[in-house]
């Protein structure tokens, strides 16, 4: 294959847009159920309408993220990234696809945690601690915003738990009941991208990767960047650019769904790709209680279709999975 015909089929890949099922929470009839099924195991990517966030809670969280990140950089480093992964991380910090990737995401953000009470006896957990926020004096609101957000992101996901249990022929309640989200690992993440992608020089808004948890709900600012690669041993790799629906949310399985589904269920591979617009996301990451035990569900397996992932605890595989993420970085610091 000579050059020219690389560079046409590299291009072609990447322009094409995803159409994807969109599930109506408000009307959950057997067909949406069905349609649900089929875009979980098409790609695990679908949209959510009559999700229940107003306009308001949705532009204030958009508004007040966009508000931090325009701080000096000196202000936002005092709410910098403490060991419970909670706060700022710098443009570059990450690095997910180190193979891909010469320069760290151009991206910078900010980590929001779930927060159990004091009395809890697990309330000093790795993924419990209470999360730093900026000074009210300096961004007045600003928390009570992010909780607004957190608390309603928290809401949609636990309505599609319910019809993701349905799909997997479990009881509607599996997912959302007190063992499995009664104090789930969940974190809001505020996202501000900059700059120019070029994967043909390794340069990203992030790069290629999986969600680990349960499910993610995106919202973003309508600028264009969001990827997705159904079949990631492709040759060349064909990436859809998931377009912003007005009103609508994107959710994406994670790595965990695949496992309990023990398959089925697919948690696709995304990137974000840059074109030199400043853009603004917020994903709701959500992943059940820190004990919690992902392994395959009873009604996914049979003697003829055993297990393919090993059990694991919840908190066991998001360390491992930061500390992946973590330590490509400073591999990739040490090489440059
Ligand atoms: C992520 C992610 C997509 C986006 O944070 O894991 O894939 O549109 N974000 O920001
Ligand atoms: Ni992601």
């Amino acid at each position: 294959m000579n050059e020219m015909e690389t560079k046409t089929q590299v291009e072609d890949s990447i322009i094409q847009e995803s159409l994807l099922t969109c599930i109506d929470l408000a009307n959950s009839d057997h067909q949406s159920e069905s349609f649900l099924f089929q875009a979980c195991l098409d790609s695990g990517f679908f949209y959510v309408i009559n999700h229940g966030i107003s306009e308001e809670v949705m532009d204030k969280a958009f508004e007040q993220s966009k508000n931090f990140f325009a701080l000096p950089l000196e202000e936002k480093m005092k709410v910098l990234k403490n060991e419970k992964h909670r706060g700022y991380t710098p443009f570059y910090d990450q690095i997910p696809d180190p193979e891909n990737q010469v320069q760290g995401d151009h991206k910078e953000g900010y980590y929001i945690g779930s927060e159990v009470p004091r009395d809890d006896p697990q309330w000093d957990y790795p993924f419990y601690g209470p999360n730093p926020w900026p000074d009210p004096d300096v961004l007045p609101g600003w928390r009570e915003t992010m909780e607004k957000y957190h608390q309603e992101a928290l809401r949609v996901c636990k309505a599609i738990a319910k019809l993701l249990a349905l799909a997997l022929d479990m009881d509607a309640d599996y997912f959302d009941s007190p063992e499995m989200l009664g104090k789930p690992i969940s974190t809001l993440r505020l996202l501000h991208y900059e700059g120019k992608s070029d994967p043909s020089k390794g340069i990203y808004g992030t790069g290629a990767h999986s969600d680990y948890g349960m499910m993610t709900l995106i919202a973003t600012d309508g600028v264009l960047g969001l990827q997705i690669c159904k079949d990631r041993n492709a040759k060349p790799q064909k990436w859809e650019y998931v377009p912003s629906i007005e009103g609508a949310l994107v959710v994406n399985l994670g790595d965990m769904m695949q496992c309990w589904s023990n398959g089925l269920f697919r948690s696709t591979m995304h990137r974000v790709i840059l074109n030199d617009q400043n853009r603004y996301s917020i994903p709701f990451f959500l992943e059940p209680n820190h004990d919690c035990i992902i392994e395959c569900l009873p009604t996914c397996q049979s003697e003829s279709n055993l297990p393919k992932y090993p059990a694991i605890k919840c908190s066991t595989y998001i360390t491992q999975r930061y500390e992946e993420v973590h330590a490509n970085f400073r591999s990739y610091q040490k090489h440059a």
